[in-house]
Formats: C-alpha cells, structure tokens, sequence
C-alpha cells in the first residue's frame, strides 16, 4: 500500500496528523503522571520521579514502556472522575550495561503510587515476561499500599504479585529499591525478592505504621525509626543495602546486577582478566597476629585476594561478625563468605547464620562460585541464643552450604572450632576444596577451654595448678591448635603460606569451573526456617 503523507485524510475523517496529536496527546499526559504540582511536591521531598529514576536506571534510549495508557476500572468514592494514564506505575524493560531487565517504578504521584488492580497487572505483565524470557525484574517502590478505594480487588492485586515473586524466586534474580513508603502487606514482594536496597531519610518500610504502633503497643516511634534504611540495615537485617540518595541506589543496582548471571540457566558474566606474572600477594602474610585471641578485618584478607576493588559487600551494617558479598576472582564472579574476627571474634550467632545462608541460598540459586573465609571461634553461648533459636537458625547456614552445588573453597585462616568448623563450609558437607593457613587451628574448642576440661582432675591435684593448666594448654596447642592433623585426615586439601591464597584460588576455581554436581531427586528439601 502506498505510503500517505501527514495530514492526508485516512479513511474515517480524521487527517493522520490528528491521529498523531491523539497520540502525542495522551503521551504526554501519561508522562506527566498525577500533574506538575505533584511532580514538584515529589521533589520538594528529595525523591525523583518514576520515570527520572528509570531514565537513570537504564541505558541511554534503551526503555521500552508497556501498558502507558492503561487505567483503573473503579468507580467507587469518586474515582471514576479521577483517571490517570498508567494508573500509578511505569514499567516495561530496557537494557543496564546492554544487557536485559524488566523493571517497573511506582509513581507516586499518582493516588500515592497505590496499588489498585490495574497497577498490579502491569507489574504481574512484565514479571512474566521476565520468566518466560530469563531476565532481571527490578522494582522502584514508592507506594501508599493498597489502593484503598478498591478495596479487596487491591488486596488480590498484590497477592498475584507476591505469587510471581515467589515463582520467579531462584529462575531469575529478582531486585526492590524502596524510594518511598513501602507499608502493610506491600512489604511483602520485597521481602520475598533477592536484595533490597533503600535510600536514607525517604524511604520507609514497616507492616504497621507509627500510628498502630502507639495504640497497640503504646510505643511511640517516629516512621525513620521503625522502618527507615538505618533501622532496617543495621537492626532488622530487612534491607541488604543504604545508600545516601536515590542516585547512588540506582548506582548500587546497576553494580549488584554486573555480578549476576541473567537466570538461573546462565552463568555469571566473566570480565577479560589477563592473567600477572605473580599472582602473589605478599601482604598476607602479615594479617593474622601472632596471638590468637587479638582481632583484625577480615576485609583484609578479602582485599588481598580478590580482584582490586571488586568486593561489593552485602549487609555490611548488620550482623557484623560475617562478612558476604560480591566479588570478582580473574574476571570471574564469587559470592565470599568470611567470618569477621573484628566483631564478636568472629563468633557465629543467629543473625550472622541467617545473613550467611540466604547469601549462599542467593548464590547457589544463580550459579555463582562460593569462596568460604573461615576464624570462627563457635557459636554464641548464652540464653539470649537458645531461646531465640540458634539451634534452628545455626542449622539453616549448615543446610544452605550443604545443598549448595556450586563450586565451593574453603581457606582457613585461623580458628574452626566445634561445630561451627562443620558448617563453615567444611570437606564433609561437600566442599571441594580447603585449604588452611599455617596459622590454623581446627580443634574441637580452644586449647584452654579444652585444657580445663579433660585434665580438669590433674590440674586441681597439681602442687601448681596454674602452671599445670598452662603445661596442659600447650600439650593440647601443640597436638590440635594446627592444621596438621585435619590435613592428615584429608579433611583440607593443602597448607598453604597466606601470600599464595591468591594463586591457588584461582587454579581451583578455574579447575572447578565445570563442576556438576546433583541433589537426590525430591520434590523440595525443607530448610529449617
Ligand atoms: C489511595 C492514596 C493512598 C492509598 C496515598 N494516597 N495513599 N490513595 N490509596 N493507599 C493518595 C492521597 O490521597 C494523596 O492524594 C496522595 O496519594 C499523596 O498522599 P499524601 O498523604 O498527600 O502524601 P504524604 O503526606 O507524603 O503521605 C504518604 C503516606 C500517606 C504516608 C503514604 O498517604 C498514607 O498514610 N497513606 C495511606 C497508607 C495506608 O494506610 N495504606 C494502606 C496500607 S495497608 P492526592 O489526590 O491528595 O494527591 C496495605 C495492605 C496491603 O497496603 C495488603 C497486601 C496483602
């Protein structure tokens, strides 16, 4: 058919160049979301708007936006006289480092960024589209909750979406910025995705408000303390992430996603590494003090390892005493765990297994290789622990390790105590590699805890108890406070000086790079939750 010129007449009247203006209309109107007051009321409060955040979020053009005209079907409390193109949420997909993700962004300015049931069956679109076709969902939350004039149909908008969360758990990494309220059952699509992160000051996230609080509870609680990014990065553990202002958030998302593969079918993307004449790293060695019981960093020794400045940490304010996160190993993606001696003295505690096993779940899940860095004195004793549920919470960091497939090493630098020496990684829940430190010492506890208690009659009886306690002490350190004995078992593979750790990782990992490894056939495993 031959092409007609702009403004020519089409076949109903109209001249196509009023077609367009129709378009280009409602385009525009769509854009402009809940109105140019609102937009600068968002802005008066240090928050961009869904379409900016996106515009940031995304390569330069590459934003593809699905269902812009769609629109509420309520006509309840007035709402029939209220309709706003897009009805409160922007999404579609585009591309972060060219390579695909879905995303939406709620707009706040429309009715709050409610959910009514229109809103969510845009989300629930792309989230499918992102299944079917193997990518990243990222999700900008900025929403009053439920849209409240919608009633029940609302309440069921945001269970589809949970559904899909739950769905695409483990087939696709899944990812929520919270820039704004995120309050009552909302919380819960975040909760159930890979990472959230949240910006300090605006952004909230809490199932009952302030409000509910006092009348419950009679606490009274500003909404930064209940649920704001500092109280869920550092009290709660909710949030993986806080940064400072939205544009440092979007920074942090595009960063996290380089060291994921795009689904589950996919290996992580590898960065060109051309391999050093010396892979050595001397400053090592000097990390781990002569005593055993004085602290360091054991971001020290992730530094000394990986690739430079290639560890994104994870959960970095909140259960201090382990250290997870991202880094890059020759190019290629690991997921590190450490124990972190600076805080707790590396002790493992209910948080800190909690934070460990969802990062090796997460890990795991998108086939990224697990480096284990292990000084752990054992679990925390005490009545706080018990009655919390250490012993549950304990057995979910034994069960994410021992599920993991993935390619899995251990380094042991100094302390594998007692059980915690089992968890961490260890050859006997199908570790591939271990490798210990000279400075190792893998013992049931501690030589003078285990002193006290097996020659605890000699020592009493002793002319000089503290002198025989000490004799006892060194017996013991001498017999189990190394890594010989583990090494003689098999139990680590090698005994290597710090300065090579580097070296050796990445052979083993380069060795493992094929590894396949498969669980019984089951319908699921049930981890102690
Ligand atoms: C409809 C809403 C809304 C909602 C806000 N708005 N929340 N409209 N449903 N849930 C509208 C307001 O009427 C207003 O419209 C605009 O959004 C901006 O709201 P403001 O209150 O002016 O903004 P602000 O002062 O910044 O306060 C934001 C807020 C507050 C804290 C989010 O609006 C609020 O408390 N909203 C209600 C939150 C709530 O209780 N949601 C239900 C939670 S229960 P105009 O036209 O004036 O711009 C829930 C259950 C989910 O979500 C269960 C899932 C299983």
């Amino acid at each position: 058919m031959e092409k007609q010129p702009r403004g020519s007449s089409t076949n109903n009247g109209d001249t196509r160049a009023e077609k367009n203006s129709i378009l280009a209309q409602k385009s525009q109107d769509a854009e402009l979301g809940g109105g140019q007051k609102r937009i600068d009321a968002q802005h008066n409060k240090g928050k961009l708007t869904a379409r900016e955040r996106l515009e940031l979020l995304l390569d330069k053009g590459s934003f593809q936006e699905i269902g812009k005209f769609v629109e509420h079907r309520s006509h309840e409390f007035g709402l029939e006289k209220q309709r706003f193109l897009g009805d409160g949420v922007v999404t579609g997909y585009g591309r972060i480092s060219r390579r695909l993700v879905y995303v939406f962004s709620q707009d706040f300015t429309v009715f709050g960024g409610s959910l009514s049931e229109a809103h969510a069956e845009k989300i629930v679109r792309i989230m499918e589209l992102a299944m079917k076709n193997g990518a990243p969902v990222i999700g900008l939350n900025d929403s009053g909750g439920a849209r409240i004039q919608e009633g029940v149909v609302s309440l069921g908008g945001y269970a589809d979406i949970f559904y899909r969360n739950t769905l695409a758990s483990g087939l696709i990494p899944q990812i929520s910025a919270v820039m704004g309220p995120c309050a009552g059952g909302a919380v819960y699509s975040p909760a159930i995705t890979d990472f959230i992160l949240m910006v300090e000051n605006t952004s909230y996230m809490f199932v009952t408000g302030p409000n509910v609080v006092k009348t419950v509870t009679h606490e009274e609680v500003s909404s930064e303390e209940l649920g704001g990014a500092m109280t869920h990065s550092t009290k709660s553990g909710v949030t993986h992430f806080r940064d400072a202002n939205e544009l440092q958030c979007i920074r942090r998302i595009q960063q996290l996603l380089s060291y994921m593969p795009q689904n589950c079918e996919e290996d992580p993307p590898q960065l060109p590494y051309s391999a050093k004449e010396s892979e050595q790293r001397p400053a090592l060695n000097n990390i781990v003090p002569d005593n055993p019981n004085q602290p360091y960093d054991m971001r020290e020794v992730v530094a000394g390892i990986v690739d430079t400045d290639s560890f994104l940490e994870v959960h970095q304010d909140y259960a201090e005493n382990i250290i997870v996160g991202f880094a890059r190993l020759g190019g290629r993606s690991i997921g590190i765990v450490g124990n972190q001696p600076a805080s707790l003295a590396g002790v493992l505690d209910i948080n800190a297994s909690k934070k460990g096993a969802r990062f090796v779940r997460f890990c795991d899940s998108f086939n990224i290789p697990l480096l284990v860095l292990e000084d752990v004195p054992g679990f925390l004793p005490g009545t706080d622990q018990e009655w919390n549920a250490i012993i549950t919470n304990g057995a979910k960091l034994l069960y994410a390790f021992s599920e993991a497939t993935v390619p899995r090493v251990t380094v042991i630098t100094r302390k594998a105590y007692g059980g915690a020496y089992d968890v961490m990684n260890s050859k006997h829940i199908g570790a591939d590699m271990n490798y210990a430190w000279p400075s190792a010492e893998i013992a049931v506890m501690g030589a003078k805890g285990a002193a006290e208690i097996i020659f605890k009659r000699e020592i009493k009886q002793a002319e000089n108890p503290e002198e025989q306690l000490q004799k006892k002490v060194d017996e013991y350190t001498e017999t189990f406070a190394n890594p010989y004995r583990a090494a003689s078992r098999g139990y680590v593979d090698e005994v290597i000086y710090p300065e090579d750790t580097r070296t050796k990782l990445l052979l083993a990992f380069e060795m493992l790079e094929n590894k396949v490894d498969k669980l019984p056939k089951k319908k699921h495993g049930n981890i102690p939750l």
